[in-house]
Parts: structure tokens; C-alpha cells; sequence
């Protein structure tokens, strides 16, 4: 870390270059708000010019105050560069204008307010982001995927990138992606979606990694309304330890399988040490099914990728009030188109372990586990499970249901009944959803 001095704006005024105050291998940068009685001046301008004089063998310091993102930036190819931010990066709400601008990251018409990557990088600082998300929550209206809505910052093309200590809070999107990289770590990450109004925070996923390798992304607290951390397709080498996830939907590896013409390999990948509270899911994983159709509605259909999943461990997760604590589901946005969808799903599953989970489930089920019927999953096991419904631990009785103990539903699990550990007592529905709202029947 470095050891910064505290230098007066005016001290610099004769290298001042904009407002980025450059010292040799150093720019210091000061908003455009100092200088304009408080106006929030765009500045990325300033932002580009100090990582074009200092992104190759430099330290870029965004100082403490808060910086006016009005644009879109990309800062790929740096080099041997250090970010520090100390104080707050605050997005536009000009919304048509990012609907228009915002840099396409090549998944699922996905796009970024910051296109960020390099070789031997850091961005470290204690400082935050902060993507006035409310603004997109509340136009958004609970329609999930939107073309041009920007993720907060994409990781890409980078090889020994080290996050550490930065707050998101009220990303517009997803808070964070990482494409096309290697050799990741990302610590010490606080993200915060929260609406104030009647519309939830559909997408703002803490992060989702893609077509990446050996990541490492420990001590995270997420809340949010979606993925608290995605493994989405080419993810290889992820070890996920000691995160908190409110709300949103947990640990997820997918969706994959979205693409016919794109095969999606996800491998050895660990996430230990986990606290899910109030949220939807707490461990799964989530294929698209075997045939292409467009089911979301909003036009990012999908489905007919084949490939792999192996190699996954969910080990030590606290699970407090969650709809599914655990779930395989091979047709994760078909359920309900029926016709078997779940049986077609051409990503084969398996080496998956769920280990020492504890903790309560929201209603009388704790794993929904359903492989497609062409592709039965072996290696799935159990080990100390132990889930009991919320109002099982209250001595209170489950509501609209005969089942009165805990639900572990499976299907074309392979050794389900037999050496799997999974204390299987329901047949797994083709058509079961990824977040229940009611007791099993
Ligand atoms: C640039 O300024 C900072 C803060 O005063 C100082 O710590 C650093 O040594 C300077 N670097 C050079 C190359 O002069
Ligand atoms: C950056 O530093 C490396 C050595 O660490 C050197 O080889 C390279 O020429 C430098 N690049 C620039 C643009 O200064
Ligand atoms: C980002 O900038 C790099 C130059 O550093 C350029 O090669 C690339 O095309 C730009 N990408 C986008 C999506 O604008
Ligand atoms: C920025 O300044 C505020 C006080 O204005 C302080 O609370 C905060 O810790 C500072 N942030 C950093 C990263 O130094
Ligand atoms: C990715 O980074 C490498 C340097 O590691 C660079 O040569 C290449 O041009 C970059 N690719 C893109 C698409 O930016
Ligand atoms: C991985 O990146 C870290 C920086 O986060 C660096 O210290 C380490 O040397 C890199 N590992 C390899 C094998 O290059
Ligand atoms: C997230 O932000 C909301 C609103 O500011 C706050 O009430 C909540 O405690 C925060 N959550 C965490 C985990 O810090
Ligand atoms: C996680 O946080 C603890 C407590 O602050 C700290 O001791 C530890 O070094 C952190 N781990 C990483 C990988 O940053
Ligand atoms: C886990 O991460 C949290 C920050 O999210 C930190 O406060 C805590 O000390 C970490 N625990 C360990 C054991 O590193
Ligand atoms: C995954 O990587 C393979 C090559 O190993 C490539 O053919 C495929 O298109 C990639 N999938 C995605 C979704 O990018
Ligand atoms: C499974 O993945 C872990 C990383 O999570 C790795 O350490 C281990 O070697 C992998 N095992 C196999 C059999 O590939
Ligand atoms: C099981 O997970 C809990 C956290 O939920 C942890 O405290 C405990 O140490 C873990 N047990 C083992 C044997 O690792």
C-alpha cells in the first residue's frame, strides 16, 4: 500500500493538465466540481487522460472527493499500473445515453459503463462506487435483462489483476464481470443494491465471471436481488471463500448452455464458507435446456449449448431462511414450458459436492435436485447436511401440505438412492422453479 501525502490542489496548479495532476509516473485526480462551485462536471475526460499518461508503469490516485461518470470509459492494455481509488465514482442516471453508449461485453447483449483490464493491475483504495442504481430499479420495473443497462465495471483481458477493499454500492446493473482474464483476486468487496421503492434490484449481481481462469474472491458481503456470485460459461479455477450474501440468490454456477454454437465448460470450481440469509437459493447450479427457445420474454432467449460442469464443491454454507437452499435444475428459465424441457439439457453434470450445510429453509424443502433425463449426473454427494424448515425450528406446523419433514427432492441423480448421501424423499418435478413460494405439496 502506498503512503500517500496530502498536497494542496494549488501547490500543483502549474502541472495541471485538466484536473489530472501528473508527477512523473503518478496522476492525481481531482473532479472538475472543485473548480465549477460544486457542479457535477463529467469527468471522464480527465479519467481517460490520466490512465493515457500514467497506464503503462504508473500509479492513477483518484483523491478523495467524489468523481461525475457521465460517459463511458475504456481502459484496456494497461501495464504494470496500480489504481487507488479513495473516493466516490458516481454514475449518470442519463439513462437513453448509456441505453445507447454503454461498451457490448459479448454475453447475453450485455454491456458496461467501464471497460477495464490489463497486465500486473490493481485497483485498490478503500474508495467506492457508486452506480445511482435506483434510477435503473425503478425504470427497469422488475423486467430483469435490458440491453444497454450497463454492469458497473468489466474485467477484461486482464492477466494478474488484484482487487481489494472497494465498495459498489447501488450498481446499475451487475456490480462486477470478469471476461477473458486470468490469475483474478478480488478481495475485501462490499456491494449493496437496495431499492427504495416498489421495484427490486432484478440483475445486480455481486460478480459473474466468463470465459476466466484462476480466481480467487474472498471476504465479500453482497446484498442484492440477484446472483451473489455467478460462475457463468469458460469459468476455470474459481475458489469463492468467506462471503455473506442478503438477499438475491446465492452461489450459482450458470446459467450455461444458453448457446448452440458456444459450449460452455465450467471446472473445479469451490465456494466455501458462505452465509446466505434471506435469499431465494443458496448453492445451485442452472442449465438452459436441450432445445433453443425464447422463454424469458425479453429477448435474450436461449437454450441448446452443450458442455460441461465438473468438478464442484459447496462446502460450509449457513443458510438462514432461503427458498431452496440447494438445487440442480437443467431448464432454469423453461420450467414451466412443460414438454419435458429439463429432460433435454445437452450440459452434462457431475463431480458435485454439497458438504456441511446448515441451517433453515423458508418452506418444508431444502434440495431440488433434477438432472435431464438424457444426461443422468454421477458423482453428486451429500456430505452433513442438515437443513430443517424455519417453522419446524419454531415447533409450528408447515402450511397446505401433508409433508410435514424436510423435502429433498431428486431425479436422474445417479447412486441417488444408494451411495450419493442424498437423503432423497420426493421425486424432483421437471417443472420445479428456481425459487419456490410455497410449501412442497
Ligand atoms: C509525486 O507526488 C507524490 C505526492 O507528493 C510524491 O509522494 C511522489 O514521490 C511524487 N513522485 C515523483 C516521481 O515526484
Ligand atoms: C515499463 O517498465 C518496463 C520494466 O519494468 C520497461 O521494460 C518498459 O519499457 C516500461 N514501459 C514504458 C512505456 O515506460
Ligand atoms: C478499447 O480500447 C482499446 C485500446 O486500448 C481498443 O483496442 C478497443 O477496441 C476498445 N474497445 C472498445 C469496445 O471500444
Ligand atoms: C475520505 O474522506 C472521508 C471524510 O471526508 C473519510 O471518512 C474516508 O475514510 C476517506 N476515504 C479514504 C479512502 O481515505
Ligand atoms: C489483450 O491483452 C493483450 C496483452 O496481454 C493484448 O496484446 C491484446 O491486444 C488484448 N486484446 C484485446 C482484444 O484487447
Ligand atoms: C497472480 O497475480 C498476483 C497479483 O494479484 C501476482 O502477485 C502473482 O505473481 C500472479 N501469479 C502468477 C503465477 O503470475
Ligand atoms: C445495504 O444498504 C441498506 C440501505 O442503505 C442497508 O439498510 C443495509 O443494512 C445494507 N446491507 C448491508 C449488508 O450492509
Ligand atoms: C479477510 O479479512 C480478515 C479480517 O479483516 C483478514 O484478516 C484477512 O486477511 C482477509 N483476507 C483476505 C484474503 O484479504
Ligand atoms: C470474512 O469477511 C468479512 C468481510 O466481508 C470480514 O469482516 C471477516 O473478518 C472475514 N472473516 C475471515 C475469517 O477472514
Ligand atoms: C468456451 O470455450 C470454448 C473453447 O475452449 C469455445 O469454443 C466456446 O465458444 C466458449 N464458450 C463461450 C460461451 O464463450
Ligand atoms: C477440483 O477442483 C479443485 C479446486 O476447486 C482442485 O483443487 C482439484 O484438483 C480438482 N480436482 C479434480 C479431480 O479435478
Ligand atoms: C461447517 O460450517 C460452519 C459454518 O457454517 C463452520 O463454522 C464449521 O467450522 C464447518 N465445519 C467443518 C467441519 O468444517
Amino acid at each position: 500500500m502506498l503512503v500517500h501525502v496530502l498536497i494542496s490542489f494549488a501547490a500543483f496548479a502549474a502541472y495541471v493538465s485538466g484536473y489530472v495532476v501528473n508527477n512523473g509516473t503518478e496522476c492525481y485526480l481531482y473532479p472538475e466540481s472543485l473548480t465549477h462551485f460544486g457542479q457535477p462536471v463529467d469527468d471522464t475526460p480527465s479519467v481517460v487522460q490520466a490512465f493515457e499518461l500514467c497506464g503503462t508503469n504508473g500509479t492513477i490516485i483518484f483523491t478523495n472527493h467524489t468523481f461525475h461518470m457521465n460517459q463511458v470509459i475504456n481502459t484496456t492494455n494497461l501495464v504494470n499500473c496500480d489504481v487507488e481509488i479513495q473516493g466516490e465514482l458516481l454514475w449518470s442516471t442519463n439513462i437513453p445515453y448509456w441505453l445507447s453508449h454503454s461498451i457490448n461485453v459479448g454475453l447475453q447483449n450485455q454491456s458496461t459503463a467501464w471497460l477495464f483490464g490489463g497486465t500486473n493491475v490493481s485497483m485498490t483504495g478503500g474508495g467506492s462506487f457508486n452506480g445511482n442504481g435506483q434510477a435503473w430499479y425503478t425504470q427497469n420495473r422488475n423486467n430483469s435483462n435490458e440491453p444497454g443497462r450497463p454492469i458497473s465495471i468489466t474485467f477484461f483481458n486482464s492477466t494478474n489483476l488484484y482487487v481489494d477493499n472497494i465498495s459498489i454500492i447501488q450498481p446499475q446493473f451487475w456490480a462486477t464481470f470478469v471476461t477473458y482474464s486470468a490469475n483474478v483476486t478480488m478481495t475485501n468487496i462490499y456491494v449493496n443494491a437496495t431499492s427504495n421503492d416498489e421495484w427490486g434490484t432484478a440483475n445486480t449481481d455481486g460478480s459473474d465471471t466468463w470465459n476466466s481462469r484462476d480466481i480467487y474472491m474472498a471476504n465479500w458481503t453482497v446484498q442484492n436481488g440477484d446472483d451473489c456470485i455467478a460462475a457463468k460459461g469458460n469459468t476455470t479455477n474459481l475458489h469463492v471463500k468467506n462471503v455473506t450474501c442478503h438477499g438475491g440468490a446465492g452461489m450459482t454456477v450458470g446459467s450455461v448452455g444458453q448457446y448452440p454454437t458456444m459450449p460452455d465448460y465450467d471446472e473445479d470450481i469451490l465456494f466455501e464458507d458462505v452465509r446466505v440469509i434471506n435469499s431465494f437459493d443458496g448453492g445451485y447450479i442452472k442449465t438452459w435446456q436441450g432445445v433453443y427457445q425464447s422463454a424469458t420474454g425479453n429477448g435474450d432467449g436461449g437454450g441448446g449449448g452443450s458442455g460441461i460442469i465438473r468438478n464442484v464443491t459447496f462446502r460450509n454454507f449457513e443458510v438462514t431462511n432461503v427458498a431452496l437452499p440447494i438445487q440442480i435444475s437443467q431448464c432454469i428459465y423453461s420450467e414451466k414450458l412443460g414438454a419435458d424441457t429439463c429432460d433435454t439439457s445437452k450440459m452434462n453434470i457431475s463431480d458435485v459436492t454439497f458438504e456441511n450445510f446448515t441451517g433453515t429453509s423458508r418452506y418444508n424443502i431444502a434440495a431440488s435436485l433434477h438432472c435431464a433425463d438424457v444426461h443422468h449426473c454421477p458423482g453428486i454427494y451429500f456430505k452433513n447436511v442438515n437443513i430443517t424448515s424455519v417453522n419446524a425450528t419454531l415447533g409450528l406446523p408447515l402450511f397446505n401440505t401433508t409433508l410435514q419433514s424436510e423435502v429433498f427432492q431428486c431425479a436422474n441423480v445417479v447412486n441417488q438412492n444408494t451411495t450419493s448421501g442424498i437423503p432423497c424423499n420426493h421425486w424432483a418435478p421437471d417443472n420445479y422453479g428456481q425459487a419456490p413460494s410455497t410449501n412442497v405439496q
